[in-house]
């Protein structure tokens, strides 16, 4: 799905501050699924989620936006023993959210957004569509990125 040109403009507005503060930028040297950085992972669920929100008007797209590359901001490699934390599926969001309030502002509905956007592992809801729409768009994401890195796995 591509985004139009005034949801770019909102798109830049809304991340710019985010996307250049230095804590955030440390996302770069973590790796996610497959060799996607969380960094990257983060921008293209925010991007998706901006995408699928067309079709919810109600939907507060710079908080949509704002969450969605927040959801993941928990700074450690979950693949490296050592450095992942015990239950990182669950305890994650609430990194994320800790890390987010220590740099940011984050309104209430970022904050529900952020700490639920791992159900149905979290069993409690998101309290908005604009949570199920980071659920959704979250795991899209994740298992195109799985896919893309094992296709390439098998190509060799
Ligand atoms: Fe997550
Ligand atoms: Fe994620």
């Amino acid at each position: 799905m591509r985004l139009n040109r005034s949801e770019i403009d909102l798109f830049n507005k809304v991340s710019a501050n985010i996307l250049s503060n230095p804590e955030y930028l440390k996302l770069k040297n973590f790796r996610h699924h497959g060799k996607i950085s969380i960094y990257d992972h983060c921008i293209a669920v925010a991007l998706n989620a901006l995408a699928s929100s067309r079709s919810h008007p109600s939907v507060n797209k710079e908080s949509l936006i704002k969450a969605a590359l927040l959801h993941d901001f928990f700074l450690y490699d979950w693949h490296v023993i050592g450095q992942r934390k015990r239950l990182h599926g669950f305890r994650h969001p609430y990194i994320a959210l800790e890390n987010a309030r220590k740099q940011f502002e984050v309104t209430p509905e970022e904050e529900n957004i952020i700490l639920h956007h791992m159900w149905p592992l979290c069993i409690i809801p998101p309290k908005k569509i604009s949570g199920w729409i980071v659920i959704y768009c979250d795991k899209i994401v994740c298992l195109q990125e799985i896919f893309h890195y094992y296709g390439q796995i098998v190509e060799i």
